[in-house]
């Protein structure tokens, strides 16, 4: 059996090997920027790992592994549009870099790259495949939608935030696992557990995401306070929200449109209130619960123990991430 440094290695070198066109340059240029660009690969991966879980030759799901990472970069194409977000992985973000409109349009193109590799899937489980990917798909411009009409909405609860973060993120993450299962040959109820194990995981992700970002070091490779930046509802945000004082709350809601204050200001405001708060170290506490509850999920799926240990252990070295 493959360690997961191997597996990953399996991975680059398929993602290396396929060849883009030249020209345009400005329409192929980004993709290949965006996905040489030092992402963790999650995504594929877990399609990897839970495909190794039922068969010991993955390749039959590389294909599907690559198609998922190139859609989750055109993804990160069309969300830093979204966010007005300059740098990714330590770089310009496409958007920064080409502008608006190469970033539309790469990334579009990225969308249907990933429908040709998809293609490839073996003939008998492509439409099955199909309907996981469409539904995850259409699930992430959900949470997306949401994500943006939260910026503008007074009160946005916790379990409003939940759910879309499950559509942004998790949905994704979720239909990856389960198309390494099916791939690998994994019956109705094994590919459904499968999927929720990975709905946590993906959950505590984004959690430690929107922690990382008001938080993280340099190493994260985004703008840190970013989110405060965009007035993001994010779960630092939500959690304030319903903890803070009429005071507290002022400075919530309007710090970050403050045409007076420099960026560094408003972060360094929204920050003291989480802060007050205790709102990271709840943010924490939320991530651990959901990374719990995924790992139970994983130890209840009924294959021999000693073949989940691959997953369990990518599982945990997402814990603690600080990129
Ligand atoms: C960023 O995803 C978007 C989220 C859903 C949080 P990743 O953190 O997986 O991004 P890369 O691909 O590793 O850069
Ligand atoms: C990620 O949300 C969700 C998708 C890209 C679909 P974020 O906006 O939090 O991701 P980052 O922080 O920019 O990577
Ligand atoms: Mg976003
Ligand atoms: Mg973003
Ligand atoms: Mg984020």
């Amino acid at each position: 059996m493959q360690t997961n440094e191997q597996l990953l290695d399996l991975l680059e070198n398929y993602l290396a090997q396929r060849e883009l066109p030249t020209e345009p340059e400005r329409l192929y240029d980004p993709i290949r920027y965006s996905l040489a660009g030092g992402g963790k690969r999650l995504r594929p991966m877990l399609l990897l790992l839970s495909c190794g879980l039922f068969a010991d030759d993955v390749d039959v799901a590389l294909p599907a592994a690559a198609a998922v990472e190139i859609f989750h970069n055109f993804t990160l194409l069309h969300d830093d549009i979204m966010d007005n977000a300059a740098v990714r992985r330590g770089k310009p973000s496409v958007y920064a870099r080409w502008g608006g409109n190469v970033a539309i349009l790469s990334g579009d193109a990225m969308l249907i790259s990933a429908y040709r590799l998809l293609a490839q899937a073996p003939p008998a489980l492509l439409p099955r495949i199909l309907e996981v990917f469409n539904t995850m798909a259409l699930g992430v411009c959900e949470g997306q939608q949401y994500d943006m009409d939260f910026e503008s909405k007074q009160k946005v609860s916790v379990v409003e935030y939940m759910s879309m973060i499950e559509l942004k993120t998790s949905v994704l993450v979720a239909g990856s696992a389960m198309m390494g299962a099916i791939l690998g040959g994994a019956d109705e109820e094994q590919s459904r557990r499968l999927y929720q194990f990975a709905i946590e995981l993906g959950m505590a992700f984004q959690l430690q995401d929107d922690l990382l970002d008001s938080y993280g070091g340099e190493e994260l490779g985004k703008t840190i306070g970013g989110d405060i930046l965009e007035g993001k509802k994010s779960y630092l945000m939500v959690t304030a929200m319903s903890r803070a004082d009429e005071e507290q709350r002022e400075v919530l809601r309007h710090t970050y449109k403050d045409a007076a204050l420099a960026p560094a200001e408003k972060i360094a405001r929204v920050r003291a209130v989480f802060d007050a708060l205790d709102v990271p170290r709840l943010t924490e506490q939320q991530i651990s619960l959901r990374f719990d509850r995924a790992l139970a999920t994983l130890d209840g799926l009924n294959v021999p123990d000693a073949r989940k240990e691959p997953l369990r252990e990518y599982a945990r070295s997402l814990m603690g991430r600080r990129k």
